[in-house]
């Protein structure tokens, strides 16, 4: 179920660009149950029409500090009231402008003086031209407005409506009701760790055409990923062939194809990151010998295939670790947690992710169900659900094992 199901939600939009993707941000916020209201600074109408935002969330829009009054005259739109109503208060897009006023308590409009007024937790999604971004004073306001305890949401990087390119565009609306969607009121977070994550299968090529790989999805460690960047990490997600997109704009990913490039790139991030986390299925075999030409079917070549052991790049981890916590990943299908348990030991990880294939549900699919084992013998087992969920309820835990 998730986790805005019945959350009062009140958006406050400013007068961006970006205000033309905030329909789909209610849409996709009632689609899950909230309920949602609207309130936006005057110069907003002139990129989103009160009519849609009104439509769509089945709520009056509030614009000015008064309003018709349904028996004639104008009455108060009371924004104490607004503020005390929401569970969630997402400011989006929030303009340079918009920050600044925020910042400073220039209560000139509605917006402002409901967000003055609000006590729940506030989300800003910032959306500026590239060097209004990077500009000193925006950035200065930001890290103001994280550190009054905002959740300050990253921007996007992109075309720009300035037909600039780079940083500063509005976070997807998606990702703003995933942000939301993982909120939890005094969790733990993961703001300036840095994570690395290995996803995937490995492709051992045989020639140029063919390959040994495995069935692995990458799901798994692509929801780890987005689970930890939706907590503020930084992650260098490090992926096997596979059909996946890391949308989040914290997660940097690195394709690769065989074991060994796996390997080397692990090895260009792993010495300077606080967690790392190896969930992909990497190959314990390559063909000894790849051949340069496409083996023709009628020269026998491919009757036997000989075979040599990859690197083991989690116990390479495991002989290099210094500050990381170093999780690992075991499926196993006979005597699981003694053989997860085995590998824990001997691969010298702080934790490991036990799947077994003998639990309908869990391995190739959609969902999952693990017990985590700690090196101190300690398990704790996670219920058959999403791999979406079960990545936001392992973070959970291995966060609150460090605290
Ligand atoms: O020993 P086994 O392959 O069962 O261990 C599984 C764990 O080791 C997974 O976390 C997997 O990502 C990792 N692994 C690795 N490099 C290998 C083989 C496995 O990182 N060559």
């Amino acid at each position: 179920m998730s986790s805005l199901k019945g959350k009062n939600i009140l958006i406050g939009i400013s007068a961006g660009i970006a205000a033309y993707k905030i329909p789909l941000v209610v849409r996709l916020l009632k689609k899950r149950g909230a309920e949602v209201k609207v309130l936006m600074t005057p110069d907003a109408q002139q990129f989103v029409t009160p009519l849609t935002l009104a439509t769509l969330s089945q709520n009056e829009v509030y614009i000015h500090f008064t309003a018709a009054a349904p028996s004639g005259g104008s009455q108060w739109n009371d924004h104490v009231a607004l503020g005390k109503w929401a569970d969630y208060f997402l400011i989006a897009p929030a303009t340079s402008n918009t920050l600044s006023a925020m910042v400073h308590a220039k209560c000139n409009n509605l917006l402002i003086a409901t967000y003055l007024s609000a006590t729940c937790p506030v989300f800003v999604a910032p959306a500026m031209d590239l060097d209004m971004y990077a500009h000193a004073s925006n950035q200065r306001n930001l890290e103001q407005l994280q550190a009054s305890g905002h959740q300050v949401l990253p921007v996007g990087e992109g075309f720009l409506a300035s037909g600039l390119e780079g940083k500063g565009r509005m976070l997807e609306p998606e990702l703003i009701v995933e942000h939301l969607e993982a909120f939890r009121p005094n969790a733990n977070t993961l703001a300036g760790k840095k994570v690395l994550i290995t996803a995937g299968p490995t492709y051992e090529a045989l020639d140029p055409v063919r390959f040994i790989g495995n069935f692995s999805s990458g799901k798994m460690g692509f929801a780890l990923a987005e689970a930890a960047a939706l907590r503020g990490a930084q992650v260098h997600l490090i992926s096997g062939p596979t059909a996946l997109d890391a949308q989040h704009p914290n997660i940097n990913i690195h394709r690769v194809q065989s074991a060994e490039e796996m390997y080397t790139v692990v090895h260009q991030y792993y010495a300077d990151v606080d967690y790392a986390i190896a969930a992909a299925a990497v190959a314990d075999f390559k063909p000894s010998d790849k051949k340069d030409q496409k083996i023709k079917k009628n020269q026998g070549g491919l009757d036997q295939i000989s075979l040599t052991p990859t690197p083991d790049i989690l116990a390479s981890m495991g002989e290099r670790k210094k500050q990381q916590m170093l999780i690992g990943f075991a499926l196993e299908t006979a005597d699981e947690i003694h053989q997860a348990s085995l590998k824990l030991h001997t691969k010298n990880l702080d934790a490991i992710v036990l799947n077994s294939l003998n639990d309908p549900g869990a391995g190739f699919g959609d969902t999952n169900q693990v017990t985590l084992i700690y090196k101190n013998e300690q398990q704790i087992p996670f219920a058959l659900q999403s791999k979406k969920e079960l990545a936001h309820q392992l973070w959970e835990e291995l966060i609150s094992d460090v605290d």
